[in-house]
């Protein structure tokens, strides 16, 4: 049994000096010893040949062996694939790594939001409004007349009689107002609907900004200079634009702001706006003769067009990631 032992010994050392690389041959090496037919189970199966008194120390010379040949082969073997884990040879650089996919914020959220940390920054406070609202805070509040042609400038979804998707966000000014005592400084940004030929600027729904001041002192000096400071703070100094007189119901006088779109070579209409018009007042309870205010609505989508370069409004409104994914 004693020679035996030492046999085993023997072959183990000789096969540990050309101790192989490749992991199935040391997986052969490994049953060679340590399998149901290696070395080790051939030595446990002689224990019957033994005569009994020899067999508890038999087994304990064999049992040492196992443990010590363990031993150095698992270390022998974690040497080896340990060093092995960090070669080239066991990774595969080719395989398609695991990418972290987040959204982004959507331009129109992104662009409302500078427009309203501009208006904050000068003193305007947030509000919002109902979009499903009646005819009267719509229009006739707004001092559009019943049968007037000027509802026909904006053409209109009916919910059902006297009930409307609001086409401008100037429905707030009149819920403001009615429940406000002035002076009052607003913006108010929301979704608009309008039932119009759908272009590459134009789109059945889009997003506004309405803004209100009212105060005893308000002039068209400081609409224009609220509005040119707003153009500057969000397209930067070189911005071009014009104020172009308009028409509105509820404001007199009224105008319109054009920023030139370098992009298209033509101007782009963001915003109507204008003061206040004393009908307006007198509808929600202020005495026109002490309170004075302006009005005006911008356009979300037109401003991030500018901003962005994009060159269709009906992008907003696709959900394309390839779109999206660019802001
Ligand atoms: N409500 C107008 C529009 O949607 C814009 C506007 C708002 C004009 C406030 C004047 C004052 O076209």
């Amino acid at each position: 049994m004693q020679e035996t032992i030492e046999a085993v010994w023997k072959a183990f050392q000789a096969d540990l000096d050309s101790f192989p690389t490749d992991r199935r041959e040391v997986d052969s090496l490994k049953s060679k010893y340590f399998g149901r037919n290696g070395a080790l189970a051939k030595l446990f199966s002689q224990m019957g040949k033994i005569v009994p008194e020899e067999r508890p120390g038999a087994g304990k010379l064999i049992n040492d062996l196992k443990k010590e040949l363990t031993e150095i082969f698992d270390a022998k073997s974690a040497e080896l694939f340990y060093n092995a884990e960090s070669t080239t040879e066991n990774v595969d650089y080719t395989l398609p790594g695991e990418t972290q996919r987040i959204g982004t914020i959507h331009p129109v959220t992104k662009t409302l939001k500078e427009i309203k940390d501009i208006f904050k920054s000068i003193g305007f406070m947030v509000a919002y409004g109902p979009e499903i609202d009646d005819d009267y805070h719509n229009f006739t509040a707004l001092n559009f007349p019943q049968h007037h042609p000027a509802r026909d400038m904006q053409d209109t979804f009916f919910i059902k009689e006297n009930v409307v998707l609001r086409t401008h966000t100037s429905n707030v000014q009149i819920h403001l107002m009615e429940n406000t005592n002035p002076p009052l400084r607003y913006i108010v940004p929301g979704r608009v609907y309008r039932n119009e030929a759908i272009s590459f600027k134009s789109y059945c729904l889009f997003h506004q900004v309405e803004g209100l001041v009212v105060d005893k002192y308000i002039s068209f000096a400081d609409l224009k200079g609220t509005l040119e400071y707003f153009v500057k703070r969000i397209f930067g100094n070189d911005v071009r634009m014009r104020f172009r007189p308009s028409f509105f119901p509820f404001t007199e006088p009224s105008a319109e702001v054009d920023i030139w779109d370098d992009k298209r070579q033509q101007w782009l209409e963001i915003l109507g706006c204008g003061m206040v018009d004393p009908a307006v007042f007198e509808n929600v309870g202020y005495d026109p003769n002490i309170w004075h205010g302006y009005a005006f609505g911008l356009g979300i989508e037109r401003i991030a067009m500018l901003k962005y370069g994009i060159t269709d409004i009906r992008l907003f409104f696709q959900g394309d990631k390839r779109f999206l994914e660019q802001f």
